[in-house]
């Protein structure tokens, strides 16, 4: 019983934070957690390899669709560590994320703020419009999407 009430606090509190990206409302359970995390990583997803990538690659699509998706990206600089509430980690309910996560504090931190200083500098470029600096900007993005996947995600 004290365990669930604590573990509804720490909820709470990270939805308040998640709920910003994805929308959804409460959730109530740490399968609804997983579930919210998963699709704000499919958001960043989206801005970045659907729009950006191409944009970066072959000029695709319009400056405009970029600057959009680099402020989606930006939105989301201070609600990573709300994604990870304790008990949410492989093994529960679909989670992809390694145990480790909540072992390195200091760690998750470093990789939390490079994510957010690259993803400040992608919106800085985009609202730029300097093709040069959208490009640079973006491969830092990727870089920090990368670490990040390198140390925490199970696949
Ligand atoms: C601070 C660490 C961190 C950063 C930064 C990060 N991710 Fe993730 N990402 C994870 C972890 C951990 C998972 C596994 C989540 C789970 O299933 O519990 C994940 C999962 C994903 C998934 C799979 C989602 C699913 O449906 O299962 C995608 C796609 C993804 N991330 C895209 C991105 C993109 C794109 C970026 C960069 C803009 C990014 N992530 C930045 C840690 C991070």
């Amino acid at each position: 019983m004290r365990r669930t009430l604590l573990f509804t606090g720490i909820l709470a509190a990270a939805l308040a934070g998640s709920a910003a990206i994805t929308g959804v409302s409460l959730a109530q359970s740490p399968a609804d957690v997983v579930a919210a995390r998963q699709q704000a990583m499919k958001d960043k997803s989206a801005a970045v390899f659907r729009t950006m990538r191409p944009f970066v690659q072959n000029g695709a699509g319009s400056l405009a669709a970029v600057q959009a998706a680099a402020e989606t990206l930006a939105s989301h600089n201070g609600k990573y560590q709300a994604l990870w509430p304790r008990g949410t980690e492989l093994g529960v309910a679909g989670s992809k994320t390694r145990p480790e996560l909540w072992q390195q504090t200091d760690r998750l931190n470093q990789l939390i703020a490079d994510m957010e200083r690259n993803a400040s500098a992608m919106a800085v470029a985009a609202r730029s419009g300097d093709a040069g600096q959208i490009r640079t900007a973006f491969g830092g993005v990727v870089g920090s999407c990368n670490a990040c996947h390198d140390a925490y995600q199970s696949r």
